[in-house]
């Protein structure tokens, strides 16, 4: 099947929710559209999707991901731009990683026409669900589990491939206070950290809610070896500006390879802003802001944007941080990503996906 011959049967709803929405009060992931693509992989080989109304899935209580966690995410995001065409932020690249977290996770790859044109059907189906409201936009969860209806320990024989999608705002309302983690640890190197498996967000929850309840909105994660060295944080890839320069963990097997991540450092490169990917120690951190030289600390996702961070708390300590508005790396980032995102600056990069309607 070739990405532009895909037929995909769909079953409209008979009365949209869109009325249920408030545009200027949307919050993360509460409110879906109506309708989600879902595919089956049986018998060997990835089955025509279907579209059908957004609504629960009927499961048996031994299907395998429940049990062993044999299930993996994407989250992208499409916008408006002012003809009121959908225009998605790198959709290629979320399908390459959904293919890479795949493969280390033994799920069969999916098909490239599958994810392209059933995203686009669906969108185009669900138009009406992208806000055109500045700093807003519809955010897009593909995902596969294994759905063998059995608990022996291994690869499922099938597995649903299903996307649907929620308008969006921001996913952090205020700076962030983060606190950088001594104990324990998200990735090991062999382990699953590059892979968008779904236990690797499990697995990070109890850490996190001990950060939350010390008062801390998110934890950065250092290295599973000696806790010395920034990895990223949950939900984000992170960031610094030391003396200028861009400076933000290089990606590794424990590592996730995010998307914002890459074309942050690609608009910094863009920018003539130096950047450097590299092992970035706590002590450096320590040191940098000792010296006042860390003028500026964000994490970078998908659903996060550019997330500024105020405050970093380490070893008894908290690092407060230059004012917001005056980061100009971080946010003359932001404020071009956006004008990309939204079709505002031309394309540079082909990042760009087009949906005319
Ligand atoms: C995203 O940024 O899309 C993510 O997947 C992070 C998340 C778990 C909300």
């Amino acid at each position: 099947m070739s990405v532009d011959t895909l037929t995909i049967p769909a079953q409209s709803v008979a009365q949209s929710r869109i009325a249920e929405l408030d545009i200027n009060n949307i919050e993360f992931g509460k409110i879906f559209s109506d309708h989600m693509l879902v595919a089956d992989y049986k018998d060997g080989a990835w089955q025509t999707p279907q579209i059908l109304p957004y609504g629960n899935m009927s499961l048996s209580p031994a299907t395998s991901a429940l049990h062993y966690g044999q299930a993996i995410f994407e989250g992208m995001k499409a916008y408006k731009n002012e003809d009121g065409d959908i225009l998605l932020f790198r959709p290629q690249a979320n399908f390459n990683r959904l293919n890479i977290s795949a493969e280390r996770m033994c799920i069969p790859a999916l098909p490239e026409d599958i994810f392209m044109q059933g995203l686009e059907q669906l969108l185009r189906l669900d138009a009406a669900w992208v806000p055109p409201t500045a700093g807003c936009a519809l955010y897009i969860r593909p995902f596969i589990f294994a759905t063998d209806d059995f608990i022996g320990v291994r690869p499922s024989s099938n597995y649903r491939f299903v996307v649907f999608s929620c308008p969006v705002g921001a996913y952090y309302g205020q700076p962030l206070r983060v606190a950088i983690e001594p104990h324990y640890v998200r990735s090991v190197e062999g382990g699953a950290g590059f892979a968008k498996a779904a236990g690797n967000y499990g697995a990070a929850l109890y850490p996190a809610r001990e950060m939350q309840e010390k008062g801390y909105h998110q934890l950065i994660w250092t290295d599973a070896k000696e806790h010395k060295y920034i990895e990223e944080s949950g939900t984000m890839n992170v960031m610094f500006v030391i003396d200028n320069v861009l400076v933000t963990p290089a990606v590794s097997s424990t590592i996730l390879a995010g998307i914002t991540r890459d074309s942050v450092l690609q608009v910094a490169r863009d920018k003539g802003i130096p950047v450097e990917e590299r092992r970035v120690s706590v002590e450096e951190l320590v040191a940098a802001h000792k010296a006042g030289k860390l003028q500026e600390a964000f994490g970078t996702g998908t659903a996060a944007t550019i997330a500024q961070i105020a405050t970093i708390h380490y070893n008894g300590e908290d690092m407060d941080l230059p004012a917001i508005e005056g980061r100009q790396v971080s946010n003359s980032i932001a404020a071009e990503l956006d004008r990309i995102k939204t079709g505002q600056t031309p394309d540079q990069h082909n990042w760009i996906y087009k949906i005319s309607l």
